[in-house]
């Protein structure tokens, strides 16, 4: 695990883009694993302003995002897809019908789920996997719980999540319950991770993802097992790690 701890937000942001960027450019069709969120927003922001300043193109790109709510159609502006399109895919020159996310509104979850994941794996995994973090140290939508697991599949949210998600809704009865997400078996499949962080909030389930032992009770704790994984917190995001000694 290499970490990069970066002074704040922005320069967070910056690193992580970097980082995707040069994937982009050493492998142009690369496949890349997608996150939403208030994490990957200023990583988006900066790779949009490279594409626009000709440094970066899209045209060959795939991705496949993490997760999607359920219910939520594509346009729904809570929705992740709506959230991929005015964040990146709206303003970049990637080819829409290389772009997927979970579908929300799929009448058979099992049968979309194993394609998700057939089609993850026909591409040999993903180059490049982003990943946020929970409050609560869930990737994707992988929730803490008893075991990890492995298939792309519906979660039911947990209350955590739920009131972190809050904010974007109306009301918190607005939030879905439930979302599909790919399983631990496509993330940890990925040649490449990428975990970003940043804020206070994000210290414990940085530390505990780190540091602490593997368990599906912290679910960003199996990436410790994952031969290359390149962890980007600010000084925020760093703190617990910092108090426990950890050098970085
Ligand atoms: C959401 C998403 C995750 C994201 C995480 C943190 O629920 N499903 O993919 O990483 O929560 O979100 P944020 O970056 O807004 O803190």
């Amino acid at each position: 695990m290499r970490i990069y701890r970066e002074k704040d937000y922005e320069a967070m942001s910056r690193r992580a883009a970097q980082i995707i960027a040069a994937e982009i450019v050493h492998n142009p069709a690369c496949l890349l694993g997608l996150a939403t969120g208030s994490t990957p927003e200023g990583a988006y922001r900066y790779l949009v302003d490279w594409y626009k300043q000709g440094l970066l193109s899209f045209k060959n790109v795939r991705s496949v995002n993490l997760d999607e709510y359920v219910g939520l159609a594509p346009d729904h502006d809570q929705s992740y897809r709506y959230f991929m399109q005015s964040n990146l895919f709206g303003h970049v020159d990637i080819n829409p019908a290389n772009t997927r996310v979970p579908d929300g509104l799929t009448l058979d979850a099992k049968a979309f789920c194993d394609e998700y994941d057939a089609f993850i794996r026909a591409q040999g995994y993903v180059d490049l996997q982003l990943l946020g973090i929970g409050r609560n140290g869930h990737i994707g939508f992988n929730e803490p719980g008893g075991f990890f697991v492995k298939e792309t599949h519906v979660v039911d949210l947990t209350e955590s999540t739920i009131d972190a998600n809050a904010r974007f809704f109306a009301s918190r009865d607005d939030v879905p319950k439930q979302a599909i997400s790919m399983g631990m078996g496509a993330i940890m499949g990925a040649k490449k991770v990428l975990l970003c962080a940043s804020g206070e909030e994000k210290a414990d389930a940085i530390c505990g993802s780190v540091l602490g032992s593997i368990s599906p009770s912290c679910p960003a704790s199996i990436l410790q097992l994952h031969p290359d994984v390149i962890v980007v917190v600010d000084e925020a995001a760093f703190s617990k790690l910092a108090a426990a000694g950890f050098q970085a």
